[in-house]
């Protein structure tokens, strides 16, 4: 039986220890309650899954104005804890740690979704995939209260027995519209130069790590994911992503996650540019920060490489949605029968929500290799688009 990396125990530096090296990406089931509270299916589903070193749940909305999308899970109230606790423990289940990412959507949602209410962002300008829904922007009371709500978000997350928080600073949500120069034209304290811009994420990375210090055990989790490039001019460029790594580098956070949908891929924007972004991502984390890649990852082998190419821990997100017992399978020899295809006939027999199963054959089709579809565009650019909903 082969020897992987990937199947020995890794210990952060505050001493929470996972008992393998993969971690389930996030996915949004976009099985929620309406109100945003878990579901049975959730639940489930999680259960399945449970067995890698680390699950990040998916992301879960801070506040109401921050809602993305329909089915969302919320930690945006006290009355969520109850059902985000059986979640919790469903991860649990056989032995992998549980984060909870959490985020704001600002601008990438819409009236519908909130019910009216036009959204915010950090400032009055349209996403370039949806010029008609121009956002309002935050005043600077309402941007200390997403912190504060950020904070709270995590004391949720501590009293439901998460052992961690992500921050879902990626795929073009709140956080990235203050990072970047297409949402962000500000001139106070939260906008104007690049160093400005980053204040947003300093601030909240500060207010969630009080909450931790007060209220959370020594080695609850703090990480944090970000999308390395936009397509939108001005938008974010490596250079700027480079920026954003060093100052993520020198926070007081446990890790961080570079959202892709192949690990390998260089840059969208500069072709000339042959070099894997994860390796330049490497670079000026220098060791200060474990790195958690994702993307593409399907083997054994793949995972293998990922380690050995420099991260600390590998991701996968479509692969757990075909073989929930991944880890299990590697565990006992038994890789021949590990799925890299999913039968539509098998979606309820996988644990996969109502939810989820709708958005794997609509939005996912092309990228879930499907065995009644051609599969067209499997190394998938998500976290670069502004559609993509997770
Ligand atoms: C159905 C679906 C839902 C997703 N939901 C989220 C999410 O809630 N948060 C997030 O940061 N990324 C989300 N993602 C992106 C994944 O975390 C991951 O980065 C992406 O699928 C690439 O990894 P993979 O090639 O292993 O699937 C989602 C992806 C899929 C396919």
């Amino acid at each position: 039986m082969t020897e992987y990396q990937f199947m020995k125990p890794y210990t952060f530096a505050n001493g929470a220890r996972l008992q393998n090296r993969i971690v389930m990406a996030p996915v949004t089931t976009q099985s929620s309650f309406f109100d945003g509270t878990v579901s049975n299916d959730e639940v489930k589903f999680y259960q399945m899954r449970s067995g890698v070193g680390m699950i990040i749940a998916e992301v879960a909305n801070i506040n109401k104005e921050g809602k993305g999308f329909e089915g969302e899970l919320s930690v945006a109230e006290d009355r969520f804890i109850p059902g985000l606790s059986k979640l919790a423990n469903a991860i649990h289940l056989k032995g992998s740690k549980a984060v909870l990412q959490i985020f704001d959507a600002g601008r990438k949602t819409n009236r519908q979704i909130l019910r009216g209410i036009q959204p915010r962002s950090a400032s009055a300008v349209a996403p370039h995939r949806n010029p008609d829904e121009v956002p309002r922007e935050l005043t600077d009371d309402e941007i200390e209260q997403v912190i504060a709500d950020f904070g709270a978000a995590t004391l949720r997350a501590v009293k439901a027995g998460f052992d961690g928080v992500e921050i879902h600073g990626a795929n073009t949500y709140l956080l990235q519209q203050f990072f970047s120069p297409h949402s962000n034209r500000r001139t106070d304290k939260w906008g104007g130069n690049i160093e400005k811009r980053m204040n947003f994420i300093k601030a909240l990375i500060a207010e969630v790590r009080r909450v931790v210090a007060k209220y959370a055990p020594a080695d609850f989790i703090v990480g944090y994911r970000f999308s390395p490039e936009e397509l939108s001019n001005p938008g974010i460029r490596i250079a700027d992503t480079l920026k954003l790594v060093a100052m993520l580098s020198e926070q007081p956070i446990d890790y961080l996650h570079s959202s892709m949908g192949d690990r390998k891929r260089t840059s969208l924007l500069n072709k000339d540019d042959q070099e894997e972004l994860n390796h330049k991502i490497l670079t000026v984390i220098d060791e200060r920060k474990p790195l958690i890649e994702v993307g593409s990852v399907q083997t054994p082998t793949d995972a293998e490489m990922a380690l050995n190419e420099g991260a600390t821990l590998v991701a996968m997100g479509r692969e757990l949605l075909r073989e929930p017992n991944w880890v299990e399978k590697v565990r006992l020899g038994d890789e021949k029968s590990i799925r890299y295809m999913i039968s539509p006939a098998d979606m309820d027999l996988l644990g996969l929500p109502g939810g989820l199963q709708r958005e794997l054959r609509t939005g996912f089709l092309d990228a879930m290799n499907f065995t009644d579809q051609k599969t067209k565009n499997f190394r998938h650019q998500f976290g670069q688009m502004e559609g993509f909903g997770g």
